[in-house]
Parts: C-alpha cells; structure tokens; sequence
C-alpha cells in the first residue's frame, strides 16, 4: 500500500515539475495549488482509508433506480363470443390485476397452420384509475388485454410481456358454459367477504329470481358455513353459480389486496361479466343487499325488472349500459326465536318496511345495468369500456331506482311511504314452492354466526371512509387492512389458492391454482396464498 502511494504522488510531482516549466498568471497557480491540495487528499484519504468499499456503494446508490416490471395477476382468460365481433378472426381477452400507474405490455402467440407463431399486440385497457388517477392511493386496478389469433386457436396459446417466444406462458382461456339457451336477465353480485347474513342472501336470490333473473352469480372469498350451504343447495338447482374469489399474492414489496380500490368490487364484476357473457343478454351487477323493484312496490308483479329494464333499453337504442340511483329502504331484519332453519324461514319482514328515501335526497348513481354484448367492463360511479359505439345512460330516479335493505336502515331520513305487502305475499309464494325442493335440509339447523369479533371491521371501514372524504388519506379502502382485536375461531368457510409465477421477460405473471374451499382462519378470513411454483430465482 505505501509504496503504491509513494509512486501516485511521485507521479504527480513529476506531473507538475512538468507543467512547471510552461506556467505563468495567478490562475495557473490556484491550479496548481489546487491539484496538489487534491493530490494530497486523495493521498491522505487512500493511506486512513476514510474512504471505504461501503462509502464508495453508498455513492454509487445516488445512482440507482428501483427497476419494477410488469407485474400480472391473471385473473381470468375468455374467448371473445363471435357474435360479439364485428370483425373477422379471433380474439382472445386477458383479465389481469397489476400497477394502473405504469404500462403493460402483452404480446399472444397462437401457432399457425404452418408451424409458425402468429405474434401479435394486445390491446390492453384499464379498467379504472385507482382512485382518480390523480394520486396513488389505489393504485392497482384490473385490465383487460384482447388480443388476435389464429382463426383455428381453440384450446390455448402463449402470452409474454416481450414479443419474444422464449418468455411466453401457455395460458388456457375458460371454456363457456353451455346453457340450452340465452339468459334473459343474470345478476352478478359483489364478491362475499366474511359474509354470514344468510337472511338478507335469501332475500337477495328470492328477489331477482322473482323479478326475472335466471342466474345469479356469486364470487365468494369468505362466508360463514350456513351462507355457503345455502349457496351450494341453489347451486345445485342451476339458480346460482359460486365462483371462487381468492386473495391476491404478496409480492416481494407490495400487497396488492390492500391497494385496489372499493375491495375489488369492479375487477370481480368484469370477470363475472366476461364469464356471463357468452349466454347472457342483460347482466346486472348489484350488492346482495340491493335490488330493482317497481316504484310502486304494491302494483308488482313477476318478472317486472326484466320489463323494466327492457323498456329502458328499448326507450334508448344506443345504450350499452343504465346506471341506477339507489334508496335506502326502511328495514327491520327478521326476528326469528330459538333454533332456525329454513323451514322456519319467511319475508313477513318485508311488511314491516315503510318507507323508503324519496327522490329528492342526491344519491350517487351507483348500481349498473348492462347488455352483456354492449360493454367490455363496469365501473360503479362512472361509465366503463363500452363497445361499437354504444353509451351509458343515466336512468332518473323517478323513472327507475335500486332499493337497498342494510341492517343499519331501521329509519329512513326524507321518507315516503311505501307498501311493501303485495311485495311480502309474491315472495312468500315463491318460497313456499322453493321450500319442498330443498328436501331435508329446510329443516336442517343453520347456526346464527357470532358476529361480535365483526365490530373492529365496522369500525376500521367506516373510518376509512370518513377518510377518503379528506385530503389525506392513509389506506385503500378494502377490508385486507382492518385488523380485528378480537381473535375468533368462528364457523366460516374461505377460498384459498396458491399461486404460481413465469417470469416472461423482466416481467412476470402469476396465475392461481389449487383453488379450494376449505375451514377460515381466524375471523373468517380467507388465507393468504403463497407462491409454490416458479421458473426463476427471483420471486415477483
Ligand atoms: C342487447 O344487444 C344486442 C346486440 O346489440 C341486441 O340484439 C339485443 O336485443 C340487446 N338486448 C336488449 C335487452 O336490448
Ligand atoms: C353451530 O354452532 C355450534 C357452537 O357454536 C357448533 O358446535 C356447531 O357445529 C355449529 N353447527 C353448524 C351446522 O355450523
Ligand atoms: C364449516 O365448514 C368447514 C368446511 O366444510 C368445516 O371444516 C367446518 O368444520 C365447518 N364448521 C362447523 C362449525 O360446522
């Protein structure tokens, strides 16, 4: 070390001995002076090593960048419908969650009839901006790529975020359900999260089965078991679907469950709504807790809403989708003593609801209702992806309106009334016939879920919502981020996955697999997946 010091200044003193000779004026001599001072205390600094290895790491990280790639939780994969396309060839649609502030490139592969990959770019659109774009409060959302292939791709094909074949992943699009004919009305509801309300879930199905609907799907994450048993019995009777609806991965450096906006309300509805595509014509998207009725509940009759919302449709041509105010409904849930089953079960209730909120209180249109061919996505507050040249509109709420039962509504504030009997009668008719179908378990015992260990949740929504009506605002609002004091090991069954990523270039995708039902965690919350499979050493 010394000598290698001795040699660097007996270099620079040669250096200068030089230049010496040929220097002259006094700014010759500030250098001069100049170089031999740093000469001197590069010197010094070499020989105690105040510099070392780290100092020198620690300014070379002023020059590093945090390097993130597209990141794509797939959420779902369908074949466009063909009398959905108004041009020839065929389309495939991507459904994938990932960052809304950064692009995401998406190249398909199809093989040819000559050996050949047909490459081509997907079209990739977001669904929303998180919250307003503006800021990154929310900031992951759902997508949806389609892209072309080759007219005879029918099973699978190949997706890469480089339009190289090396980084490409087999994906394999959902195959339709085969329904003998078209769905005249199917309602998509809200993905269950630590739901146990099987009363209101009734009331829900009975509804829109009433009041026209065929099918109705419901994502679930979490819900307690008699919610779930009553889901699987109308399952098998071909009135429900349940699809599962799982948490999202970890990612090395974010937790995607906490950063979509409205709890992943919009990303599941647009997967419902590409699954329900192919045999539906008019998909609504709805709370279970909410519904279209007459505005004059006494007049109603079967099947009224598929009239309605025909009516609507056909009073405007152009019109992919109706966005409905809805009203807060007065509400006294159903008191029912000792044990209960469903044979114990009715809508006398519904009687007891008097009034609802008028039309003059300003609500947020909020409830959506689509012709399925019309619109690639849903959004709840303002208008999604239509298609060909259809447009939203805005149904008035004297013309139509959602009426919403929430346990909280023992009052109405600017009620008008309403006769909810006729409404009570036409359900418990229904339900009487519905009844014999379940065999044996209408009488079966079906446990009122403790809901105590519920009240820190209630809590932590509402106050991100008072949050998100300030300007600073700490969370996403999605019940992954409220923690719950108590711990309960409450009788709850929850979807759980694992998950598997490809890294396709610097990018990666991640894809769900070994989905399952099975016993909650505490607290009725579903189970965090986790990555079992990978083809490289770097975890997403
Ligand atoms: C939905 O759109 C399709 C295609 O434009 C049309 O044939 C059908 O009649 C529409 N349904 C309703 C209820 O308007
Ligand atoms: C009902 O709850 C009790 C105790 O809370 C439990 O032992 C029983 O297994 C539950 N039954 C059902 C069908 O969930
Ligand atoms: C609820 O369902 C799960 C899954 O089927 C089961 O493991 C659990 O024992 C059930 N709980 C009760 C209390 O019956």
């Amino acid at each position: 070390m010394h000598r290698t010091l001795q040699r660097s200044i007996s270099i620079v003193n040669r250096k200068l001995r030089y230049l010496n000779g040929r220097a002259g004026g006094i700014g010759d001599w500030i250098y001069r002076f100049s170089l031999i001072f740093f000469a001197f205390l590069c010197g010094s600094v070499w020989y105690s090593r105040t510099i070392n290895m780290w100092a020198m790491k620690n300014i070379g990280d002023t020059f590093l960048r945090k390097e993130i790639y597209s990141r794509q939780i797939i959420l779902g994969a369908f074949w466009r419908d063909e009398s959905e396309q108004n041009v020839e060839g065929r389309y495939a649609v991507i459904h994938f969650l990932a960052d809304g502030r950064m692009e995401h490139p998406l190249y398909c592969f199809s093989m040819q009839a000559n050996n050949r990959y047909m490459i081509t770019r997907a079209n990739v659109q977001r669904i929303h901006r998180g919250k307003r774009a503006s800021s990154d409060i929310c900031s992951w959302a759902g997508h949806i790529a389609e892209c072309e292939l080759d007219v005879h791709s029918f099973k699978d094909f190949k997706i890469s975020t480089t339009p190289n074949v090396e980084d490409s992943m087999l994906i394999t699009p959902e195959t339709p359900l085969k329904e003998p004919r078209r769905h005249d009305m199917v309602v998509c509801m809200a993905p269950m999260y630590i739901y146990t309300d099987w009363e209101i879930l009734i009331t829900g199905i009975e509804t829109w089965l009433a009041m026209g609907a065929s099918k109705i799907v419901v994502p679930v994450q979490s819900a307690s078991n008699a919610t779930y048993k009553i889901l699987q019995e109308y399952e098998k009777k071909g009135l429900v679907i349940i699809r599962p609806w799982s948490k999202w991965p970890i990612l090395s450096d974010t937790n995607p469950n906490g950063l979509v906006l409205s709890r992943g309300i919009e990303e599941s509805h647009v997967n419902c709504l590409f699954f329900v595509k192919p045999w539906s014509d008019i998909v609504v998207f709805s709370d279970i807790d909410d519904f279209l009725l007459p505005l004059q509940p006494e007049t109603l009759k079967f099947g009224d809403n598929l009239r309605i919302i025909r009516e609507l449709f056909a009073e405007h041509p152009q019109s992919g989708s109706l966005l409905f105010e809805h009203r807060d409904v007065q509400f006294v849930p159903p008191q029912i003593e000792g044990a209960q089953s469903l044979a114990k079960f009715n809508f006398e209730f519904l009687r007891n609801s008097k009034n609802k909120m008028n039309c003059n209180v300003w609500r947020m249109k909020t409830r959506v209702v689509v012709n399925a061919s019309r619109v690639d996505s849903v959004n709840m507050h303002e208008t999604g992806i239509h298609r060909l040249g259809y447009v939203q509109t805005r149904v008035p709420c004297r013309q139509a309106h959602f009426y919403h039962l929430r346990h909280s509504h023992n009052t109405v504030p600017s009620p008008t009334p309403i006769n909810m009997s006729p409404f009570a009668d036409l359900l418990n008719k229904q339900w009487t016939e519905r009844l014999e179908t379940f065999t044996d378990f209408k009488t079966q015992f079906l446990n009122k879920t403790n809901t105590e260990y519920l009240e820190d949740f209630d809590r932590c929504m509402g106050a991100i919502n008072d949050e998100h009506w300030s300007m600073k605002v700490s969370r996403c609002l999605t019940p992954h981020v409220c923690f719950s004091r108590l711990r309960r090991q409450v009788d709850c069954v929850a979807v759980a996955s694992d998950y598997e990523f490809y890294r396709s270039g610097r990018g990666y995708f991640m894809n769900p697999i070994n989905s399952r039902i099975q016993r909650s965690e505490t607290n009725c919350e579903s189970p965090t997946p986790e990555f079992i499979a990978g083809n490289h050493y770097f975890s997403p």
